[in-house]
């Protein structure tokens, strides 16, 4: 094959047979992102080779915005913009945002560009999701890098007004059922959730009630099955949860609000 001249839809041939599903538009991607034959060439056997286009590309369309991925960092799915439109309904104006677990900073970008005035605050543990979102956010915000709120400024304790965290979320024995490309290309700590999927969430909900402003609210993804079992951990901890969903977007979130007062024994 000799992507010089062959036509568009020979090249989407060949992604399809390599089981790409949307050939064309990649192609369309693909063609407009290489600067010349010789990276169109590049980018194709990557492609073909199994690596996410957006990977392949650099970046990811994520609420409209073009949001940069590096290898190795996780890919932001389309149905978590979900989280990011529950978000954005509940913050007040000037809101300080956490995006715990933030990966490439794309949930914490996309608020931010929805809100006016917002202090935006991104954590993650793996070093290349902390570089990715440092590109992304700029001077929007900060990018913190530690295990969830160890790295936190304590000047945030009780000031954050939207605490979102698209953690992992699949429990350890689904991991093999994930497409080829996530489990190649994303890493193991972006993914696996132990054994039910809701180890980190666990943890994310203890830690919440310290760090959310009264008022303030958790947001996470979670999965239908997940659901139930993750709006009873949440409460545990003193905030009051309830599960947002939209069969149109496939999405599923427990959104939970901080009381006024949270019970020393919870907090
Ligand atoms: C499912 S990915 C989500 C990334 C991003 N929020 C998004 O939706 O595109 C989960 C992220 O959580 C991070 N993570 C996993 N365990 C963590 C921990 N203990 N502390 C901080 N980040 C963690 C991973 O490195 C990964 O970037």
């Amino acid at each position: 094959m000799n992507l010089a001249t062959d036509t568009s839809s020979a090249i989407a041939a060949r992604l399809r047979s390599a089981g790409c599903v949307y050939a064309e538009d990649e192609v369309r991607l693909l063609v407009s992102q290489a600067g010349t034959p010789a990276d169109l060439a590049a980018m194709f056997d990557r492609r073909v080779a199994g690596l996410p286009l957006e990977h392949v590309l650099g970046w990811a369309e994520f609420c409209g915005m073009r949001i940069a991925v590096a290898p190795g960092v996780f890919v932001p799915r389309p149905h978590t913009e979900f989280l990011v439109r529950q978000a954005a309904a509940l913050a007040p104006p000037r809101a300080v945002v956490l995006d715990l677990c933030c990966g490439s900073g794309a949930l914490g970008v996309a608020l931010a560009a929805a809100l006016d005035g917002p202090e935006l605050h991104a954590a993650d543990v793996d070093p290349a999701a902390v570089r990715c979102a440092r590109r992304n956010v700029a001077a929007l915000g900060h990018v913190y890098e530690g295990d969830l709120y160890e790295p936190l400024p304590a000047q945030l304790r009780g000031r954050v007004d939207v605490l979102l965290a698209n953690a992992p979320y699949v429990p350890t024995g689904s991991i093999d059922l994930m497409p080829r490309e996530a489990r190649d290309h994303e890493p193991l700590v972006a993914l696996d959730g132990g054994a039910d999927g809701l180890d980190v969430l666990r943890r994310v909900a203890a830690g919440a009630p310290l760090w959310l402003a009264p008022g303030g609210h958790l947001l996470v993804e979670t999965s239908e099955r997940q659901a139930q079992h993750a709006v009873e951990t949440v409460a545990a901890h003193g905030l009051i949860p309830w599960v947002a969903r939209s069969d149109e977007m496939h999405a599923a979130a427990v959104v939970a609000r901080r009381p006024d007062t949270v019970r020393a024994d919870v907090r």
